[in-house]
């Protein structure tokens, strides 16, 4: 051995793990759950916080306080829709405030007229129920739905978007990422396929939202609805309406309510005005504190910023997929951490409903769906919890009950 080889100590080596670009650890710290249960359910829920529960509590000191502040809590839901529509590079006048994903379409769907030689839609077999549901119950007002379907992965081939399209396709719905697994569509090229053929294009970004940059001007989408109780870290009760504005200005919804109106509080029943741009979505009274809970969760959103949990989440999801091959779990969806949004879904035997029960009983919320269970970690998640979620669900599936 030569003077000048080093030999190190084994004991002081040590293997670089990859890591967030924020501080994983102070924001694990504010989040209750953490102490005891390995939260994987962002696809369906996502954890609280502290400052989202100090959110709740602040609506509720002010009810308790004052009896009635309708200044105060109508702006908190204005601060709500400002910071939503900050999120995908929109103005506050072009997001509407809905109690759900829902009421938004049912909204949006009601503007859409069916009767013309422009009745079709072309909705992705990747919609979450209640879309497709929307859209075929247009076809009492004169829709025709067509569908894009899934391939075996559970993933949507672009290509099969332009043979579907004509100059009879009203409208083209396309989910930003597939609930069950998580796989995501180009919505870009959908957004363009569409306007060729002068069709508009929906998207549900209830998956994609909290997760990655979503710009809604550079997608080219025409309309785009997401809620709050997934990765944008609140709960359930409101969720936004993106309506491209001079599309907004043209649409007179049936589905429609007093905030909708230019001046709600004109309180004339025999006016019916429009509120400027996405605004003539809202609805009634506004979901007051869930626009705080929601509030409090896009600021978090905003403050470890999208293009940060994008990168971590595409560690984790690289981490999930190579973790259950090595424990010989069956992956559905795509392997390819750049078309997926957080969610990974694993096929289980029998009742997934019942392995996510006893994956509780290890402290890890998994989310079951037909017969995958759904792991979906997010900006807090470690590589340990995805590890040990990992060894749960290899575990229960490899142990009978
Ligand atoms: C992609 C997607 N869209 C819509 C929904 C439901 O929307 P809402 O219950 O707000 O109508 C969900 C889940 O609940 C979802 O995952």
């Amino acid at each position: 051995m030569t003077a000048d080889t080093h030999v190190p100590d084994p004991s002081t080596l040590q293997v670089a793990l990859p890591a967030p670009s924020y501080d994983l650890r102070a924001w694990r710290e504010r989040i209750p759950l953490l102490a005891h249960a390995v939260p994987m359910n962002n696809c369906s829920q996502a954890p609280q916080t502290d400052a989202t529960r100090r959110a709740a509590e602040s609506f509720l000191d002010s009810w308790g306080r004052d009896g009635m502040d309708w200044e105060t809590w109508v702006a908190e839901v204005e601060r709500a829709r400002l910071s939503f529509a900050r999120l995908i590079n929109a103005d506050a006048d072009d997001v509407a405030v809905t109690s759900s994903v829902s009421q938004a379409v049912s909204a949006l769907a009601s503007a859409l007229s069916f009767d013309g030689s422009r009745r079709r839609v072309l909705a992705s077999g990747a919609e979450f129920p209640t879309v497709g549901q929307l859209w075929l119950a247009q076809e009492a007002r004169g829709a025709v739905v067509d569908w894009v379907p899934l391939t075996a992965d559970g993933t949507i081939d672009v290509a099969a978007y332009e043979p579907r399209l004509s100059e009879r396709t009203a409208v083209v719905s396309a989910s930003h990422a597939y609930f069950v697994n998580g796989a995501k569509q180009d919505v870009a090229t959908i957004a363009r396929l569409a306007h060729e053929r002068g069709a508009l294009l929906f998207v549900d970004a209830y998956q994609t939202l909290g997760t990655e940059p979503i710009d809604v001007k550079a997608l080219g989408v025409d309309a785009l609805a997401g809620g709050c109780l997934k990765y944008l870290m609140g709960t359930a009760g409101i969720a936004f309406l993106y309506v491209r504005r001079a599309l907004a200005e043209s649409f007179h919804p049936t589905v429609t309510g007093w905030f909708g109106r230019a001046n709600p509080f004109a309180f004339d029943p025999a006016r019916l005005d429009w509120a400027t741009g996405a605004r003539r979505f809202d609805g009634g009274t506004p979901p007051i504190v869930n626009a705080y809970i929601a509030r409090a969760g896009l600021d978090i959103i905003h403050e470890v910023g999208p293009a940060a949990i994008a990168g971590w989440l595409r560690v984790l999801s690289g981490r999930l997929i190579t973790g259950a091959d090595e424990r010989g779990l069956e992956l559905y969806g795509t392997r390819d951490v750049d078309r997926k949004a957080p969610t990974t879904a694993i096929r289980v035997p029998g009742n997934s409903a019942d392995v996510e029960q006893r994956l509780r009983q290890h402290g890890v919320i998994a989310s079951a769906r037909g017969n995958v269970v759904r792991l979906a970690p997010h900006f807090y998640s470690s590589l340990e919890d995805v590890d040990r979620a990992l060894d749960a669900l290899a575990y229960v599936l490899h142990h009978a009950a």
